[in-house]
């Protein structure tokens, strides 16, 4: 076991963040985030969703952000799809890289995305087909992979074959979403090493929810099994809109702040993230989810 020299951060909370606050912020809000987020030295900062406004409003301006934004050279600016619809969008605004998502769980699917989760494989394959052509960066999202809020427990054999799903259809990088944060470092482990039997590590992505306060150290144990890619929201902002309950994903700072101290190299400067942390509470007016967010603040929560 042994921990990766260099982990690359995905920012996902302009995206997995904001899709799930109560208060819809204006574009140029956004836009000011993600900027502070790519001068942090954030290598990936998800943008935004092409999905059905009528599902989440929050996303609903994710042309309009994408238009206004000053795109910093080096940075990537992922953002969801769910059908050829949400492709067309993103095609239309000029994206590089999409992500689609599917599901360990079956409820989960139906509430999420309205269909099972051998439709929506086949919803994403002419969407895969046509982001490669156009030479997109594709990533595929597994929901649920240690827990669903509908069905409980979610067996690591219905990760693995989803995950391979996915890498059929083309998704270069697969991400593993524990949506409602329910699992522990153990867990998380045997998930991985599940996944990891049948792709390689190097391919796969954690993305921790913290809705039980354990998504640092199950990102610590996937680091010890060589995880090289980690989601996480700035100021752990947001959750799931289809997930009752689940809290925001796990706050980028503490993320920034461990791997600092494992002397593990992500490229992010600690201070700015912070600094961009604090800008968007002050914008949602709420209180930053991230320990050491407040500890640098010189606040405890
Ligand atoms: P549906 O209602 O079955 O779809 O929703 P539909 O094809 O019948 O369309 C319904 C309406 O939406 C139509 O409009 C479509 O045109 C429109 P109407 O004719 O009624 O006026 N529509 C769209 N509009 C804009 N962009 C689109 C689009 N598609 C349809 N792309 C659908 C199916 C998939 C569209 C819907 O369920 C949906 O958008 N779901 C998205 C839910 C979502 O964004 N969830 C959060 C992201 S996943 C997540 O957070 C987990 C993750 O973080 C990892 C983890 O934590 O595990 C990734
Ligand atoms: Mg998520």
């Amino acid at each position: 076991m042994a921990f990766p020299e260099r982990v690359e951060l995905v920012e996902v909370g302009p995206r997995d963040g904001l899709q799930n606050e109560a208060l819809t912020l204006p574009a140029a809000v956004k836009v000011a985030l993600i900027e502070r987020l790519a001068e942090a030295g954030c290598p990936v900062v998800e943008t935004g969703a092409f999905v059905s406004p009528k599902w989440v409003p929050q996303m609903a301006d994710t042309a309009e952000v994408l238009a206004g934004l000053k795109r910093k050279a080096g940075v990537r600016y992922p953002v969801l799809v769910p059908n050829e619809k949400g492709l067309e969008r993103a095609l239309a605004a000029g994206v590089e890289e999409i992500a689609v998502f599917a599901a360990a769980s079956e409820s989960f699917s139906q509430r999420n995305i309205n269909c099972s989760i051998a439709e929506s494989l086949e919803r994403f394959a002419p969407v895969a087909e046509r982001a490669k052509a156009a030479g997109m960066r594709l990533r595929g999202y597994v929901s649920c992979v240690l827990g669903c809020p509908y069905e409980g427990a979610v067996p690591p054999a219905k990760v693995v074959e989803v995950s391979l799903a996915l890498e059929r259809l083309g998704c270069e990088e697969i991400s593993l979403g524990d949506t409602i944060g329910v699992g522990t470092p153990q867990k998380a482990q045997d998930m991985l090493t599940a996944v990891a039997g049948e792709l390689p590590m190097a391919r796969l992505a954690v993305h921790f929810h913290d809705t039980y306060g354990q998504a640092l150290a199950n990102i610590l144990a996937c680091l010890e099994l060589g995880v090289g890619t980690v989601d996480a929201a700035v100021a752990g902002l947001g959750g799931c809109p289809y997930a009752r309950g689940a809290s925001g994903n796990v706050a980028s700072e503490d993320v920034v702040y461990m791997l600092d101290g494992l002397g593990i190299d992500c490229g992010i400067d600690l201070a700015k993230l912070a600094e961009a942390g604090r800008f968007i509470c002050e914008a949602l007016g709420r209180p930053s989810a991230s320990k050491v967010a407040l500890a640098l603040a010189g606040r405890t929560p």
